[in-house]
């Protein structure tokens, strides 16, 4: 069965970023000109994505909006002539079937995915958290997508990372398929570095399998009082087989000051525009600390 439905739980209250989060989303916080959660769509739609659902919560409106229609902001870029920023606003709205759907209490990941059965009907899916950023030649989404396609069940997208970051990470213990795809036998929501049963790191991405409501049904709060869905695919793991897939490409964690700090250079870099001014200016600030 073909993976077309995505959830994006986008309904936590984003406390690393405070203040800037206090009245806006972070899913909203701009990488140079477009807001964190449009890359991420525009990642699931390269992925074949057709129907998007967010989980909402409180004070996230902006992102209603932002995939809405504006005609008052169309009305005056046609009165202006400016046909090409135009094109660019209509084709947020028109991109992919969106769907909404409030979490009244943010009570966690995997309770925040349980607001999607509905949704999601008995069909696969798939998870795209919105503050991973992932710079990939061949989208992320889609890198785990071959793999559901061959193996069949559930995937969750694996980076290695730094042993002291580990336990504010979800973590599994993997066997190896390949070097880059592997069957999960343990997982641990944010262990302790001494507890961690790997160096890898579950990101932003899953495909999943509708097997995991009934579990996420019954799932107790786990760590930081939370409904993790970490917990419900290590129960989900003792029946069927899990997939790990090392992605290739870069990541950067937005929902966190200095990762979107990294990603706004990176992606500024990156850009035709400004690049090497950009690119200038950043070579002179350093030269000039440094003396
Ligand atoms: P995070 O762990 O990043 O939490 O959630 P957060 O609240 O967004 O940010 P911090 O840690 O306080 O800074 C991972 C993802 O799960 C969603 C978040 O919106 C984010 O995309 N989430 C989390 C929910 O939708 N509902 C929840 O109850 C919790």
């Amino acid at each position: 069965m073909q993976v077309k439905k995505a959830v994006f739980p986008v309904a936590g209250l984003g406390t690393r970023f405070l203040p800037a989060t206090k009245a806006s989303p972070k899913e909203m916080l701009p990488l140079i000109d477009k807001p964190l959660v449009q890359y991420v769509v525009e990642e699931a739609v390269a992925a074949g994505i057709e129907q998007i659902l967010f989980v909402t919560g409180r004070g996230k409106r902006a992102i209603e909006d932002h995939f809405d229609i504006s005609f008052e902001l169309e009305a005056l870029l046609q009165e202006k002539g400016k046909n090409d920023t135009l094109r660019e606003v209509r084709d947020i709205a028109e991109m992919v079937n969106i769907f909404y759907v409030r979490q009244k209490q943010a009570m966690g990941l995997g309770h925040a995915i349980l607001c999607a059965r509905e949704f999601v009907g008995n069909e696969p899916f798939a998870v795209l958290l919105g503050d991973d950023i992932i710079d990939a030649e061949k989208p992320c989404l889609g890198q785990l997508l071959d793999v559901y396609r061959k193996y069949r069940g559930p995937v969750l997208a694996l980076e290695k990372v730094p042993m002291e970051n580990i336990s504010s990470y979800g973590c599994v213990r993997a066997n190896g398929i390949t070097d880059r795809i592997f069957e999960v036998t343990d997982l641990v929501e944010k262990p302790k570095r001494e507890e961690a049963p790997s160096d890898m790191a579950i990101i932003g991405r899953y495909v999943l399998t509708p097997e995991i409501f009934p579990i996420l049904e019954r799932q107790e709060p786990g760590k930081g009082g939370e409904i993790q869905l970490t917990d419900a695919l290590l129960k989900l793991s003792k029946d069927e087989a899990i997939y790990g897939c090392l992605f290739e490409g870069i990541r950067h964690d937005c929902g966190d000051k200095l990762g979107f700090l990294k990603a706004t250079v990176d992606m500024a870099l990156k850009r035709e525009e400004f690049n090497t001014e950009f690119e200038e200016y950043l070579r002179e600030r350093l030269c000039r600390r440094q003396d």
